[in-house]
């Protein structure tokens, strides 16, 4: 089978096939020395990607990891929300690095920001009955703004009257709800303190990023999307209501950059070679055992915004076709191979049992979603450290074994094995286009 497409593949979109956590931040990393523009289009500070810099990981939440090449531009678009507090610390980090932003950071004027009062309001909700598990970012309250049409914009921000007039609307409504956390009054003094330096940051970043995306697009320019979370924690498509308020689904870069679908030319997934998950939820091939600890450590499975440990599992088959279809994915990056060394057998779930019956596609019902068992395939482990390896050739039979089989189940070619964190731990299994 032909995978080349054969056209002139300017924009890529980058896609979290699972639960997120999948090694987006390495992959996009890796790529962007091939872009001229990176493109965050959905989610907000929830996201953490973790990248190796000059030796040192870096953790970066809200501002692409394009950034830190010089010369790429970066945009933050109008379907990510925005923490201007968080924004202008990681501005600063990355300048205290040498690394300033000015010029090579631009901002939606439509994307809506996350102000503490969204903060304060996914604390309440995480403690009432359906815990989430949610970062307490103020995300899905901030999206909730957003969709009941009383959010605040980057660029009602930026008219200090108008600004003004929806926050006071805001925490009256609000009022009755916080102010059984905290002071209404102590926190309107503390958003209008934090105006003047905030609105000062924001002001020259700020712009109608769908065109300069498509004047890019035109000139053949190539620009990566990048998503946040994953497939899994989808508003539409992920195991609700344990999902995240936004959709990191590929199509979610149409909406969430202000670009058409016939401008995306390719979507690449990013797919982890065994399955992890933070906070609530349900999750079919979970382990509960040595296995899951194991790979929690091999893994280094600690969430990177919160610190949190994430729940491992094996590999399921069912969730990935799901993802490969509804993101149009066209080719995947394996990534963390390398942890699964050194276990005896490795199991990939094909499909699910429920009441008798075998399912093979993701249920939508929280029932079975909980209640249905894994259907697993086994096949042996391999031994023996597989960092280093630059050829697809050069991995244990066992390993090659694993990731044909992974292929042949879900029905998309991997083109890229990340082995590590560095951007240079990569085996290309085929170049296929300018990309990878
Ligand atoms: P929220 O996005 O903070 O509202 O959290 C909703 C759900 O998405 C929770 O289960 C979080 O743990 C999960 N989540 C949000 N962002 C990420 C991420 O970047 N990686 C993995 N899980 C995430």
């Amino acid at each position: 089978m032909n995978w080349f497409k054969g056209n002139i593949m300017s924009t890529l979109v980058v896609v979290g096939t699972q639960w997120g956590d999948e090694g987006k931040g390495k992959v996009v990393h890796y790529l962007s020395q091939r872009a001229d523009m990176i493109v965050r289009y959905q989610g907000g500070n929830n996201a953490g990607h973790t990248i190796i810099f000059e030796n040192k990981p870096f953790v970066l939440h809200l501002i692409p990891s394009g950034i830190l090449f010089p010369k790429k531009l970066c945009l933050i678009t109008n379907g990510v929300v925005i923490d201007p507090v968080d924004l202008y610390k990681e501005a600063q980090l990355l300048r205290s690095k040498g690394l300033p932003v000015d010029g090579r950071l631009l901002i939606s004027e439509a994307a809506h920001l996350i102000l503490p009062y969204h903060k304060y309001l996914d604390e309440l909700r995480e403690r009432g009955k359906i815990r989430i598990g949610t970062t307490r970012r103020g995300i899905g309250p901030a999206y909730a703004d957003k969709v009941t049409r009383l959010g605040i914009r980057v660029i009602d921000y930026l008219e200090k009257d108008v600004f003004v007039e929806l926050l006071d609307r805001n925490l009256k409504e609000k009022a009755p709800l916080l102010k059984k956390i905290v002071s209404v009054s102590a926190l309107r003094r503390e958003i209008m303190k934090d105006y003047p330096r905030l609105s000062r940051f924001l002001a020259p970043l700020v712009t109608n990023t769908a065109l300069v995306l498509e004047k890019a697009i035109v000139k053949k320019k190539k620009v990566l999307f990048e998503s946040a979370q994953g497939t899994l924690l989808d508003l539409d498509f992920g195991t609700y209501p344990y999902v995240t308020s936004s959709n990191p689904i590929a199509g979610g870069a149409c909406t969430g950059a202000g670009i058409g679908p016939t401008k995306i030319n390719n979507v690449l997934g990013v797919v982890k070679a065994y399955t992890t998950r933070v906070g609530e939820g349900p999750f079919t091939t979970e382990l509960n055992d040595s296995t899951g600890e194991y790979l929690r450590e091999r893994g280094q499975e600690f969430g990177a915004t919160t610190g949190r440990p994430r729940r491992c599992g094996w590999f399921d088959a069912v969730l990935l076709r799901h993802s490969i279809r509804l993101n149009g994915i066209d080719s995947l990056v394996l990534t963390k191979l390398d942890c699964l060394e050194g276990l005896k057998a490795l199991k990939i779930c094909t499909a699910y049992k429920y009441k008798g019956k075998t399912i093979t596609e993701m249920p939508a019902s929280r029932k079975i979603q909980k209640l249905c068992t894994p259907v697993y395939e086994e096949m042996p482990g391999f031994t023996g450290s597989i960092k280093g390896i630059t050829k697809f050739s050069g991995l244990p039979v066992n390993a090659q074994a694993y990731v044909k089989r992974m292929e042949k189940l879900i029905g998309t070619r991997i083109n890229l094995i990340s082995l590590g964190r560095k951007r240079e731990e990569i085996i290309v299994v085929e170049k296929t286009n300018v990309w990878y």
